[in-house]
């Protein structure tokens, strides 16, 4: 059948994992009277019912089901119906103990938890495919159902398998993938340590070694395992496919997750959803949620996501489980719809009393619904049928952020020159620099089209494939001004080092290549001259070799005294700046000045603190105003406020903490863009 792109509803979806098998039929009643007061109109349900579902291989019981799915309906409340699919029941890892995923060690996960099938199982495999057919066969045209949600979040808790089954599959995997030994051997360097394989079946998988094991191998076997989680995503799609024109989707987790390339995940699910939860150590987590916002509408192409999951207090998980104060999980919402989100839902609706999630906030909480909680999700209910209209509606942005989960695995691969030097850390303090200057970006796989962005910013591209290299070096050509990490173009897809050296693929645009990395001591900080200034940086230093590159900031002391370590290099009728050291965000700023200038932009006129998103529908623009301080702040902009109704003429004021939404001429908020 051929799918639709978007569930059938009206307006944004709304709401919630919903797990009514964990309460007595008499609170669903309940449960749905409250939906319709918060303005609940989409629920996930089903996600880990397979132990009610099918209590014995064969025997499906799907009563509950029906009732709810009806209860549902009756109420006009629609359902995302999962597959239990990560959470198959006892009797099934009784029935087959080998489907147990093994782990690194060889210890093989017990039962009693969740997450602990093996992908590689073939009795998993067919017992997934029945399941979501049994499912699909029943429910394809129930009123109810408007979307379907295959499994849960993918390579949680467990990814990797190194069991028997999966080392198997494995070898099959690298011999479609190399066609002969020779190159395999080739690609993994195998000559270095004697590790030449002269027999498939001798290849193994890297588990437990006594030193570290093969780069370009475990390289492989995250792509691998990758590929393994994905051809079973697939299996319970095209099951369910061959049945019903519902969009299916899985819930992603963006910057959160490890073992799944996005990239190519987005282009197997109708509708892209993700899960996202504040990590509580960052003061400043509402920047981690932007970024993981941002990357999530980039994997979608632009189009309107879901977010699936967040909370709406405190998680259960983290070591300091901290609470959300009053309108965080509002400004929060709002964000994630300011960056395209056109579905808001969390985990969960109703707080669990048993279980491992006692502690996780919900939307009821245990407080029942005469809480602050409550009352805050009924508000933003009420907020979400005022934003109606923004559905669809889309985002331009000026600039593109290179992000690839490939070279993430690599980077993130043991001895490397600084433990200090961490892709996700960087990811982070590039696009914080440009989430304080109010510039609205994309992110983009550095083989992507990247001719419709003024600025391309690469803050972490270890791996950087040659072809990427001229991609790279095209879009400078071209007019593009492109911003570049320190240890980036390091090495090819094999984590080999390029023919030519450090940064060999980017030695045109660059116009320089590294001769040598000069990493700081843990602790240690050094000292960047950069114009009248004086910049402290720390973590690393390096001797690069210039090939026409213009020297702009020089180290002053530390181990690269004397040497350059910020470059600018005009190129065709572009410009390229090259960072070769760790610099904190506020240091960036100075660079970005600059390089903003060369590309053209304005930075938002946005006072600290308040994050402006724009969603564009063509005719008009949708204004998201969020206020991270305690202070009232003032924007200059004309419009309505689509929140309250209210006028805007000339001047929006935006209490502490407060969220406003204007409705404006398309490009009445130029900043950033
Ligand atoms: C994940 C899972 C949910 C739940 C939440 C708790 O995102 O998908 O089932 O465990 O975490 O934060």
């Amino acid at each position: 059948m051929t799918s639709n792109t978007w569930p059938d509803l009206d307006g944004i979806a709304y709401g919630g994992d919903y797990n009514p098998e964990q309460w007595p039929r008499e609170v669903w009643d309940e449960d749905v009277a409250l939906m319709r007061e918060a303005g609940v109109n989409f629920v996930s349900v089903g996600i880990f019912s397979w132990a009610l579902l099918e209590p014995k291989e064969g025997l499906y019981e799907f009563g509950w089901l029906d009732d709810l799915l009806d209860l549902l309906h009756a109420n006009g409340i629609s359902a995302d119906l999962g597959t239990p699919s990560v959470s198959p029941p006892a009797w099934f890892f009784h029935q087959y103990p080998e489907a147990r995923v093994t782990l690194k060690d060889g210890t093989v996960m017990g039962f009693g938890s969740r997450g602990m099938a093996s992908h590689a199982a073939p009795e998993y495999r067919e017992a997934i495919a029945r399941m979501a057919g049994a499912l699909a066969d029943r429910y394809a045209s129930h009123p109810a159902v408007v979307m379907w949600h295959i499994h849960n979040e993918y390579g949680v808790p467990v990814a990797e398998d190194f069991g028997p089954r999966a080392v198997a599959s494995w070898r099959r995997w690298l011999q479609a993938r190399y066609e002969t030994l020779d190159a395999l051997n080739d690609a993994w360097g195998t000559a270095f340590w004697g590790q030449r394989y002269g027999d498939w079946e001798h290849v193994v998988a890297p588990a437990a070694t006594p030193t570290i094991a093969n780069p370009a191998m475990k390289l492989d076997w995250a792509r691998f395992t990758d590929d393994q989680l994905r051809e079973c995503f697939r299996i319970e799609r095209d099951v369910i496919r061959e049945r019903a024109s519902q969009p299916i989707t899985t819930n992603f987790m963006a910057h959160q997750s490890w073992n799944t390339d996005l990239w190519k995940w987005a282009r197997e699910v109708d509708v892209v959803s993700d899960d996202h939860y504040l990590w509580a150590p960052d003061p400043d987590a509402h920047v981690g949620l932007a970024l993981s916002a941002d990357l999530t509408r980039s994997v979608a192409g632009g189009n309107p996501w879901i977010l699936m999951e967040h909370s709406t207090s405190a998680v259960n998980w983290q070591g300091h489980n901290v609470a959300k104060r009053p309108g965080e999980m509002r400004r929060n919402a709002l964000t994630h719809l300011g960056r395209g989100a056109d579905g808001i839902a969390f985990f969960q609706w109703r707080a669990s009393r048993s279980g491992a999630e006692k502690f996780h906030s919900a939307m009821v909480p245990h407080a029942g619904p005469r809480s602050r909680v409550f009352r805050e999700v009924a508000g933003l209910g009420q907020d979400l049928k005022a934003l109606a209209d923004i559905r669809g509606a889309r985002t331009t942005a000026a600039v593109a952020v290179l992000y690839d989960w490939e070279s993430l695995w690599a980077h993130d691969l043991e001895w490397r020159p600084s433990d200090d030097l961490q892709f996700r850390e960087r990811m982070r303090a590039y696009y914080e620099r440009l989430w304080r200057d109010g510039v609205q970006v994309d992110f983009a796989h550095p083989e992507a089209d990247l001719s419709g962005y003024r600025m391309v910013v690469a803050p972490s591209s270890y791996l950087l494939t040659a072809e990427a290299g001229r991609n790279l070096e095209a879009y400078v050509e071209a007019g593009g001004t492109l911003v570049v990490g320190a240890f980036s173009g390091i090495v090819d897809e094999h984590d080999a080092v390029h023919a030519g050296g450090f940064g060999a693929p980017l030695k045109n645009a660059l116009g320089l290549t590294i001769e040598e990395f000069l990493p700081l001591r843990a602790g240690e900080t050094c000292h960047v001259a950069y114009g009248a200034e004086s910049i402290e940086t720390d973590v690393w230093a390096e001797d690069m070799a210039l090939a026409g590159a213009e020297v702009r900031g020089t180290f002053t002391d530390g181990p690269g005294a004397g040497l350059p370590a910020i470059t600018r290099h005009q190129h065709g009728t572009g410009v390229s700046w090259y960072v070769g050291t760790r610099l904190s965000v506020s240091a960036l700023a100075h660079v970005f000045a600059d390089a903003y200038a060369d590309a053209g932009l304005t930075p938002a006129s946005a006072p600290e603190g308040v994050e402006v998103m724009v969603r564009t529908s063509g005719a008009e623009d949708f204004v998201v105003v969020c206020n991270h301080t305690d202070d009232a702040a003032d924007l200059s902009i004309t419009g309505t406020n689509a929140l309250t109704g209210a006028q805007v003429d000339g001047q929006l004021t935006v209490a502490g903490g407060d969220v406003a939404v204007v409705r404006t001429a398309a490009g009445e908020w130029g900043g950033g863009r």
